[in-house]
């Protein structure tokens, strides 16, 4: 079945707590907690002591962390002793690649890799044997509530197949401009095993709702 990973980016952050306790109630897999730096993207949105905050509240909780920022290998080891699940950063980020897949695994997180709309999907196939998971961006990251750009299906396919050739299993994620009567099938169709979705989430007037329409595709 496929996983559901709400981004908090779109939550209510004066009951934060509250939200995702309602999403994992509701039957979310995970909760995607996308950090932004102002510099990697133009936005900034919430960092250590927030991830720190959810993780005392929420102790079984698994935190997809999505690290949009310049220089991630500086920060691993303070998001996995926050709390974090799977550090996910960008192929674009100024960090050795290599370097930071293995810091992560070495915290015992798993470790995933992530690239934007304009990035080729070949750039990630050097590092696919050490992933956990690969986030494919349906959009330009650093904000939430953009329309989905349907390359991120073809790399999608690329993905599932390539991942079919070497007989592994990472998780494949898309991230961005994913609604469930509209884009979430079309994903899953071309191969996603997590959809990562925050306005379709959060910004739904039942949030519970939303999170089971998106666990009966
Ligand atoms: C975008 C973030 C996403 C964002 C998705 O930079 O990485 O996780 O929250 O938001 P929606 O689902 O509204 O496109
Ligand atoms: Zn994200």
């Amino acid at each position: 079945m496929t996983k559901l990973s709400p981004s908090v980016l779109s939550a209510d952050f004066a009951k934060l707590g509250a939200d995702c306790r309602a999403v994992l109630d509701a039957g979310a897999d995970m909760i995607h907690f996308d950090v932004m730096d102002g510099h990697f993207v133009n936005n900034l949105s919430f960092g250590l002591p927030v991830l720190e905050g959810l993780r005392k509240a929420l102790p079984d909780a698994f935190f997809d962390v999505h690290l949009m920022i310049t220089d991630p290998l500086a920060y691993v080891g303070e998001f996995a002793a926050a709390g974090a699940s799977c550090i996910t950063f960008h192929v674009e980020a100024n960090s050795d690649i290599a370097a930071t897949i293995a810091a992560i695994r070495a915290l015992d997180c798993g470790a995933g890799l992530s690239l934007n709309p304009v990035t080729p999907v070949e750039s990630l196939f050097p590092y696919l044997d050490d992933l956990a998971l690969v986030l494919v961006m349906g959009v330009t990251p650093g904000h939430g509530g953009q329309p989905f750009q349907p390359s991120a299906l073809e790399k999608l396919r690329k993905l599932r197949s390539e991942c079919q050739r070497r007989g592994i299993h990472p998780d494949l994620s898309v991230d961005g401009g994913v609604k469930y009567a509209t884009t979430a099938p079309l994903c899953v169709e071309a191969g996603a095993t997590v959809l990562v979705a925050g306005s379709a989430v959060f910004c739904a007037e039942d949030i519970a709702a939303a999170v089971r329409e998106f666990k009966s595709l």
